[in-house]
């Protein structure tokens, strides 16, 4: 019989998980803040689309300035944007916690993360679905956080892409062969019918759009999508 203590441990796993107020309805984003604090949401996930890396443009700073003044949960920055550093100083002065970039988007990333971190964030990278783990390989031991997408980024509401977390799971065996203290992040397509498989893979938070704002009962769905 496992003890007790071996009982909450395994009862008790962490999880974070990220709404995205991509989601969200824009006309009245202080009420969906409020939702994502009485859910018990972890962090608020702003996904910034600039027309250019990805076609749908959507929200700059100045949003992010007033989700800032909206709630005291960490603002998980998404940069699907050409030049992500350009926006640095902009997001910095709105107050966001997370600034997370697309490898895609950056030659000079080493630099850049030294940048975020200068300016008091945390750092992430994230990866395409056809972006291989090799290709950040030489950053894991600088970065707070990696972004696996597990869809194609650009829209909410799609499918997750299952074969995704295979990265996930190669950049657990890669932290636990010491290549960095990075947090294993996804996003796109997390549902009540995917979390189990995404939390089994190794994932520490996970960003979740359209199953959080379109639920009858969101706080219910959050909880649903808890690791079991
Ligand atoms: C997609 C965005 C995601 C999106 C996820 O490009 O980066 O953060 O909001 O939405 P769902 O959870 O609906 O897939
Ligand atoms: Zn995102």
């Amino acid at each position: 019989m496992p003890s007790q203590s071996i009982i909450l441990f395994m009862t008790d796993r962490k999880s974070i998980i990220a709404p995205s107020v991509l989601a969200a309805d824009f006309s009245d984003i202080g009420k969906a803040l409020k939702l994502v604090e009485s859910a018990g949401a972890e962090w608020v996930h702003l996904d910034v689309m600039d027309g250019c890396f990805v076609p749908p443009i959507t929200f700059g700073a100045q949003m992010a300035a007033a989700i800032r003044s909206g709630t005291d949960l960490p603002l998980d920055t998404h940069l699907m944007t050409a030049n992500p550093g350009k926006h640095l100083e902009a997001f910095m002065k709105a107050g966001v916690d997370r600034f997370t970039f697309h490898i895609e988007a950056e030659i000079h990333a080493h630099r850049l993360i030294g940048e975020i971190h200068k300016s008091g964030a945390k750092a992430g990278i994230a990866i395409v679905p056809s972006t291989p783990v090799s290709l950040i390989s030489e950053l894991l031991g600088y970065i707070d956080q990696v972004l696996v997408m597990t869809v194609n980024p650009g829209w909410g509401g799609q499918s997750m892409i299952m074969s995704t977390l295979n990265k996930v799971r190669t950049l657990n065996e890669m932290r636990k062969a010491g290549a960095g203290e990075y947090k294993i992040c996804i996003d796109g397509g997390f549902t009540g019918y995917t979390a189990q498989e995404t939390w089994d893979a190794g994932v520490d938070a996970a960003v979740m759009g359209s199953a959080f704002f379109n639920a009858k009962n969101p706080a219910d769905a959050l909880r649903e999508c808890r690791p079991r």
